[in-house]
């Protein structure tokens, strides 16, 4: 497995396996790996002759306040996991190779970024855009997979891809739960014992909500409150429980097109995500 931290080297890696006429899947992550991006890459195996996955904690998608310096890492157990999944080549840049200190060029998806987590974290999404497309460009990719752990984050990837016309397409990938139900996450880690027990609100509150939804409730308000019924009492703050048309990312009343049912939810000082995809 080639470990590459510059763009020179990392392109030439994948510069030699284009001319050898093989096809490269990207994995992007920021480390600290778990079954989640494991299963990623699995997908990325199966759809491309060589797999390069992305390690780089990206300080243009956390804001002022939010957890850039201590989001968790372990390179060493990453390494052993990549090498374990059969992926040919790391990249795991320093913030200086990926960001000049004159650097000035950014993209902005400007419609399905609004919403949910767009409306609590105003420069996230253009953070995630610019970096993405920087990672797709440096490793020539044919394919990206991303999962819909993210499910806002995949659907602004895609636009952006279309928008802009970028030669890759993008694979979604399922969202990997723990047996009990949560989410796997990188922030997991962050959670007391007595934190992970109340995160499962999350996991539970969209599983009645499915439940209602398999019985033939399509109002929105009604899976909204299914949710809430099992987060409020766990959670310690709320920043949404929304309904939206998958198409938009807009609310819907009645769900009468494919929906995204979305929560965001802290649980001590750890924020949360969790969702949904619905008809
Ligand atoms: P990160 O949170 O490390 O996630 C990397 C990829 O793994 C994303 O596509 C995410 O959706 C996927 N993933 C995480 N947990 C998952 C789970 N439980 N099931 C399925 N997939 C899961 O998302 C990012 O990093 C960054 O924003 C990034 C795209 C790398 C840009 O910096």
């Amino acid at each position: 497995m080639e470990f590459c931290t510059s763009v020179e080297s990392i392109r030439e890696v994948v510069t030699d396996w284009k001319q050898a006429g093989q096809r490269i899947a990207v994995v992007p992550t920021m480390g600290y790996l778990h079954e989640g991006h494991l299963s990623l890459m699995r997908i990325a195996r199966q759809n491309a002759d060589r797999v390069v996955t992305t390690i780089f904690v990206n300080p243009t998608q956390f804001g002022p306040t939010e957890d850039l310096e201590k989001y968790p890492r372990d390179l060493a157990h990453d390494r052993q996991l990549c090498q374990e999944v059969g992926v040919d080549a790391i990249f795991h840049p320093a913030p200086a190779e990926m960001y000049a200190p004159d650097f000035s060029t950014w993209v902005t998806e400007e419609s399905l970024s609004q919403t949910l987590c767009g409306a609590f974290r105003p420069i996230h999404f253009r953070g995630v855009c610019t970096v993405c497309l920087k990672l797709f460009n440096i490793t020539l990719a044919d394919v990206a997979v991303f999962g819909r752990k993210d499910a806002q984050q995949a659907l602004v990837i895609e636009r952006m891809v279309r928008d802009l016309n970028i030669p890759i397409r993008i694979i979604q990938a399922p969202l990997v739960r723990e047996a009990d139900g949560l989410a796997l996450s990188s922030r997991n880690k962050y959670l007391s014992a007595e934190e992970r027990v109340r995160a499962l609100a999350l996991s539970r509150g969209l599983r009645a909500a499915q439940a209602r939804y398999d019985a033939g409730e399509r109002a929105a308000a009604a899976l909204r409150e299914a949710v809430l019924q099992e987060l409020q009492p766990a959670a310690d703050s709320i920043d949404y429980v929304d309904v939206m048309a998958r198409a938009t990312l807009r609310p819907v009343a009645l769900i009468d097109q494919p929906a995204l049912l979305a929560i965001a939810a802290y649980i001590g000082k750890t924020r949360l995500i969790d969702n949904l995809f619905l008809g």
